[in-house]
This record gives structure tokens, C-alpha cells and sequence, in this order.
């Protein structure tokens, strides 16, 4: 039966000093190379072995000691979960969940950028039955479509960022106020057909309002301006959608 220590912070150490105290092997991971934590893992025993994440994972039994908000990047490390042994140490004590909401929308917004793009990601921060609404055209999209409509803007902007100017947070509802900017390189979808490269820039103003319910998206509104984003690239008269 093999053992990995997943976090390396005063839990994880703590748990590798009680492991080196009955002589047990166990490896312990982090999100950095294991050289750099070599040194310390030496001082609490030699039965204390660094390894990658993807590594300690294999490991019949995990014991979990990131902080909680890590726990779905550890997730990610292995295709499944089936037939492990996990022992969670990790716990929410003390964080307001508007400080998990905020990150949560942070988070979501890095897999949007142009450089970054992850619609997976994106979409799979929303419940099942989770939607978009486009304000300005009154179009809802579920699932890949949600991804779709992500990737069309990120294609007709290749560096398309989305400036997060402020963001409130009651209970589970999230608002963020946003200058979306980015350089028109890529062909882009309007109401009346295609719009080739203008090489123009945008900095348009969006407010997104989000509910989340169960650590997921149930609903996000976006209320944007494409009139002004279509007056920045000098298409006047154009629709978007
Ligand atoms: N401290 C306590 O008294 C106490 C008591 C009971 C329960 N807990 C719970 O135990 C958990 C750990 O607490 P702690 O005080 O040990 O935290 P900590 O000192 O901040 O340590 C967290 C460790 O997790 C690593 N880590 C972060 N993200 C990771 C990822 N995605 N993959 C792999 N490793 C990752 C960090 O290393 P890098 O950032 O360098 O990768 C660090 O080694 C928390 O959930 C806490 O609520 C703590």
C-alpha cells in the first residue's frame, strides 16, 4: 500500500513528521518541483520522498492538504479517482464564501483570455442546466454552446482580455464590472455576415451578473455594448448578432 501527502504546508508537514515518526514511506507533492522542497522533506526523514503531483498521485492512499480552493486543480491530476483511498483534511473554516465566489469568477475569466483559452474549462464551471444570456440579443446558451460563443470572440480577438474593473459579491450572486479589450485579427460573426480583420482595437464596458448554487454557474447575464465595440471598429451600422 503506497502513501502520498498532497500540500507540503504546516497540515502536510505535519502529517509527514507523524508518517517519519512510525516509519512509514510516504511521497509528498506540491505544485512546485520537488527539488525545492527536497531540502525540507530531508529534515523531517529519508522515508519522506518529493515527487511531481502527477507522480504522488499514483499512490494508493492521498492524503489531501492543499487549501480548499486547490482541491479541484489536485482533481485534475488523474483521469480518475475510482478505487483510491483520499483522506481530506481540507476545510472551509473561516473563509467567507463571497472570498470563494470572487475566486471562483476570477478563475473563470483566466479560461476566456486569448492567451489562455479553455472552453472546457469555461463550460465546466457551469451547473448542467447552467446558461448564458447575451443581454443585447437576448440569446441563451447552454453547455458547448456557452464554449462556443466564448471561443468566436476570442477567434475574431486573438488577445482579447477582459479587464476586471470591480466586483460585489452578496450571498451567491457575483457582479463584475469589465472593459473587454482586444484587436479585431480574426473574422468576426455579425447579424448580416462576416466581418473580415479590421486590425482595430476595442475597450468596450460589460457588466456580467452571475447566481451560483452548489459551487457552480446557474446563471450568467451579460449585458454588453456591441453598438460601442462595433463603433470602435468602425462597422457603425452593422448588428452583432
Ligand atoms: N492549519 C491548520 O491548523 C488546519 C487545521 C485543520 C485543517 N486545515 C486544512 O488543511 C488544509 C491545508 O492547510 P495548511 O495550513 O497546511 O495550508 P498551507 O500551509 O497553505 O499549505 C498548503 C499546501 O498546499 C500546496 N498546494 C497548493 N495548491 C496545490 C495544488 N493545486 N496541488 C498540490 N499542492 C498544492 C501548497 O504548496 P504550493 O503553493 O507551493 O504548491 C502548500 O504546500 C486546508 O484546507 C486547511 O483548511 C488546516
Amino acid at each position: 500500500m503506497s502513501h502520498a501527502i498532497i500540500g507540503f504546508g504546516k497540515i502536510g508537514q505535519a502529517l509527514a513528521k507523524a508518517f517519519a515518526r512510525k516509519g512509514i514511506d510516504v511521497s509528498v507533492a506540491t505544485t512546485r518541483d520537488p527539488e525545492s522542497f527536497a531540502s525540507a522533506a530531508a529534515a523531517i526523514g529519508p522515508m519522506i520522498t518529493p515527487k511531481t503531483l502527477a507522480e504522488a498521485v499514483k499512490a494508493d492512499i492521498v492524503f489531501l492538504a492543499v487549501r480548499f480552493d486547490a482541491h479541484p486543480d489536485v482533481a485534475k491530476a488523474l483521469p480518475t479517482w475510482q478505487g483510491k483511498t483520499i483522506i481530506d483534511v481540507t476545510n472551509a473554516y473561516g473563509v467567507p464564501p463571497e472570498e470563494h465566489h470572487e475566486k471562483f469568477i476570477r478563475k473563470l475569466y483566466t479560461y476566456a483570455e486569448g492567451q489562455g483559452l479553455d472552453t472546457d474549462e469555461f463550460v465546466s464551471m457551469f451547473s448542467d442546466d447552467g446558461y448564458m444570456l447575451d443581454m443585447a440579443s437576448g440569446t441563451k446558451f447552454r453547455g458547448k454552446a456557452i464554449g462556443d460563443s466564448i471561443a468566436a470572440l476570442a477567434s475574431a480577438f486573438p488577445d482579447v482580455h477582459r479587464e476586471l474593473l470591480s466586483i460585489y459579491v452578496a450571498e451567491n450572486v457575483v457582479i463584475v464590472e469589465i472593459a473587454i479589450r482586444g484587436t479585431h485579427k480574426g473574422e468576426l460573426a455579425l447579424a448580416s455576415g462576416t466581418l473580415a480583420p479590421t486590425g482595430k482595437s476595442i475597450d468596450a464596458p460589460v457588466c456580467d451578473i452571475y447566481h451560483l448554487e452548489g459551487g457552480k454557474i446557474i446563471s450568467f447575464h451579460c449585458y454588453n455594448l456591441p453598438s460601442v465595440m462595433l463603433q470602435q471598429i468602425e462597422q457603425k451600422d452593422m448588428r452583432l448578432s
